[in-house]
């Protein structure tokens, strides 16, 4: 499983942001612009209390190709990049090299940090389909709060396990179970950011319930101060199951149809599709 992991990653390490797919837009970054997505930019304007990251230490955590690290060091942060990858951190270190900052790229399994990083860090920011890689989510959250300062803080923004138990809507087919259960194993072609790419993959994949994550943070230390649960995002994160872009630029999760009203039956309301997690170490 764990190899299988890895060599997935490593595949799309050298794939993403090489011209082929919709999210990586290496090009652009570059240039100064920002792929960090709205609802990270909301988290990270609420966990520093809208002062910004300048001056601090941040982990960027499961980082991939490093683009939300490059945008954490334009913005004045200390950043170190975590990831099990050695492409991926090859990447960032380019990449960082190519926009003027400086990243600390370092290889490391997000469940077990290395022990010198301990106490290091103001920030650990870490997003969008983080978790799904990871078995043990109590050795992630005490790695988490082992790295982070007194006073340090965590910063995850996830997708939400109601939505990542849905293959698709037409026809309904849920594939993954709401809550931790051991691993699942499936295999496909193409990424999230590319569905035509030329790769093909087995992987193992788990499941985390909302309420063990918060558990999870709480049974290392951690205090939560905010939890989010949203209804819309800002981006599409794998077809989202052919529901269409709404009238206000959003995707949301509907399912089925919605009540009767005097003019027909109304849509569906929303499922949740993301939460923001953020917690404090004391
Ligand atoms: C979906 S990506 C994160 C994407 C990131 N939010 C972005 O926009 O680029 C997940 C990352 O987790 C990394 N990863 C998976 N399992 C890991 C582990 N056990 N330790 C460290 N990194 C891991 C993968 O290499 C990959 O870069």
């Amino acid at each position: 499983m764990e190899d299988a992991n890895f060599d997935h990653w490593e595949q799309l390490a050298a794939l993403h942001g090489t011209g082929q797919d919709r999210m990586y837009d290496l090009d652009a970054l570059v240039d100064g612009g920002t792929l960090m997505g709205p609802e990270e930019q909301a988290a990270l304007e609420r966990v520093t209390e809208g002062r910004g990251v300048d001056g601090l230490d941040v982990l960027h955590l499961q980082c991939h190709i490093g683009c939300d690290s490059i945008t954490l060091a334009r913005m004045g942060g200390r950043v170190t990049s975590v990831d099990f990858s050695p492409t991926a951190l090859e990447r960032v270190r380019g990449l960082a090299e190519q926009c003027g900052v400086e990243v600390n790229a370092i290889e490391a399994d997000s469940r077990d940090l290395p022990h010198e990083l301990n106490q290091s860090f103001d920030l650990v920011y870490s997003t969008i389909g983080v978790l799904c890689w990871i078995d043990d989510v109590d050795a992630w959250m005490k790695g988490v709060a082992r790295v982070l300062r007194p006073g340090g803080r965590l910063l995850l923004v996830e997708l939400h396990p109601m939505l990542t138990m849905v293959d698709s809507v037409e026809p309904l087919v849920l594939d993954f179970p709401y809550a931790f259960d051991g691993g699942h194993v499936y295999s496909g072609t193409g990424s999230y950011a590319n569905r035509d790419a030329d790769v093909a993959w087995t992987v193992t994949q788990f499941a985390h319930s909302l309420s063990e994550v918060v558990m999870a943070a709480a049974g290392a230390g951690l205090t939560m101060t905010y939890l989010e649960e949203h209804v819309a995002m800002s981006f599409d994160p794998r077809g989202m199951q052919d529901a269409p872009l709404e009238a206000d630029g959003q995707y949301r999760l509907r399912i089925g149809v919605g009540g009767q009203s005097r003019d027909g039956r109304e849509p569906a309301y929303p499922l949740p599709v993301l939460y923001t997690f953020l917690a404090t170490v004391t």
